[in-house]
């Protein structure tokens, strides 16, 4: 216990601060991912933000540094509790998602385990779509099973499967969408709304979307997720997580990242700041690029099934619409007739890269039976809709048309 009463070992000097929008980083969301969070720097006049690897942080005095530590006066004393360049991509992050305020992570893992972590007692139920980063499931599955948190994984296109599952031991409702990797969606308004009707917090991974196509929070989701790694960063040089949300929640779930220890260093806090400010860009090009290659590969005779938001086949292209301001990067396909022409298909790529990971700069690509879902049985694959020849694609932001020829000399291959 500390001078006043409380325990100590809950969030010392954790601030509730939410953070302030300000005249100078501008009304829309071009221009705030330039200029959300930062400002010229008082002493040298830079307007770059600097990186400030200091681990630590000295006072005149030593009451000054036991008010910023224990008492949660502004200021900075060890950079796992607070960090000036994390700080700022905070700021910067929960502008653009429309939250209060941030947490950075050292990756998009570290930022889900700790969510959970916060929430989660032994005995209580998560609900989750079964259609989550494979990670997440793997977390829950492995780990947390064993810790005495029990998942519950919903086919979450439907609402009704959401509700059956919530029970009166359930804490959370984890969603994702667009889906990796066939883009389906759920309706985040609709599931906000259940969340707030059974008292349960609402997390939501928008990696696949971006702040820039989509903001849960504004559909009442409680928190929202991203793997900064993906188009946060988006260039394939920086492993980041962030979580967004309000100042309160913040404060709860800053408590376990200081124990858990995941935070983001400032280098990477850094990267992702300079990254942000051509998110807007790159996401209108991530999203024309991927619209004209899904329209492209629903006309080509060797391509059986084409799954992207943005086509008006799509199933839930009317919801797309409704809760997406773009339909996002992320394309999938099937081609030929089994996943050896999946296969094929990906070596003959030239430009298009087979590596994991999305939301880059470049445009990678993934196939079942060769690179991805190995783990996984033919009827598993079938019923999350991954069928033979099965392709997942990040479209980057290269001229479309390489992109486009590179497909189709692949899919004259096979
Ligand atoms: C939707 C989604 N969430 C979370 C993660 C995990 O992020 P990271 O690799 O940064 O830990 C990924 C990684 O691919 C992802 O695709």
């Amino acid at each position: 216990m500390n001078k006043e009463g409380e325990d100590s070992s809950k969030g010392i000097g954790i601030k509730k601060i939410a953070v302030k929008d300000s005249p100078a980083f501008g009304k829309r969301i071009g221009t705030k991912v330039v200029h959300a969070g930062e400002q010229v720097n008082p002493l040298t006049k830079g307007i770059v933000t600097s990186i400030d690897f200091s681990t630590t942080f000295a006072y005149e005095r030593a009451q000054d540094w036991a008010d910023v530590f224990y008492h949660g006066k502004p200021g900075y004393a060890y950079s796992r509790h607070g960090n000036p360049t994390r700080e700022t991509f905070e700021k910067k992050i929960a502008l653009l998602e429309r939250g209060e305020a941030a947490i950075g992570f050292s990756s998009g893992m570290a930022a889900i385990a700790t969510t959970f972590a916060t929430y989660l007692c032994p005995g209580d139920e998560i609900v989750v779509t079964d259609r989550c980063y494979p990670g997440t499931r793997h977390l829950l599955n492995q780990y947390f099973k064993k810790w005495g948190f029990i998942p519950k994984f919903v086919d979450a296109r439907e609402i009704e499967n959401v509700q059956e599952a919530i029970s009166k031991k359930t804490k959370l409702l984890h969603m994702e969408c667009p889906t990796n990797p066939t883009l389906s969606l759920c309706d985040i308004e609709a599931l906000g709304k259940l969340a707030k009707d059974f008292g349960i917090k609402f997390v939501f991974d928008n990696t696949f979307a971006s702040p820039i196509n989509q903001n849960p929070l504004v559909f009442g989701a409680d928190i929202v997720i991203h793997s900064v790694t993906k188009y946060l960063g988006g260039h394939s040089d920086v492993l980041g997580g962030a979580v967004i949300t309000s100042a309160e929640e913040r404060a709860e779930i800053m408590n376990s990242a200081v124990y858990f220890g995941g935070v983001m260093s400032p280098f990477s806090a850094w990267l992702t700041i300079r990254g942000i400010k051509t998110l807007e860009l790159r996401m209108q090009r991530h999203n024309e690029n991927a619209q004209a290659l899904a329209e492209f590969l629903e006309d080509h005779p060797k391509v059986r099934e084409v799954f992207y938001p943005g086509l008006p086949s799509h199933p839930q292209h009317q919801l797309a619409k409704k809760q997406m301001r773009g339909f996002g990067g992320m394309v999938s396909f099937c081609v030929g007739k089994s996943d050896k022409d999946g296969g094929d298909f990906l070596n003959a790529l030239q430009i298009i890269k087979r590596a994991s990971s999305l939301g880059s700069v470049e445009s990678l690509a993934q196939a079942s039976g060769s690179m991805i879902y190995l783990e996984f049985s033919e009827e598993q694959k079938r019923a999350l809709g991954i069928n033979p020849g099965f392709v997942r694609l990040s479209t980057g932001i290269e001229d479309k048309a390489d992109l486009i020829e590179d497909i189709d000399q692949a899919l004259a291959k096979i």
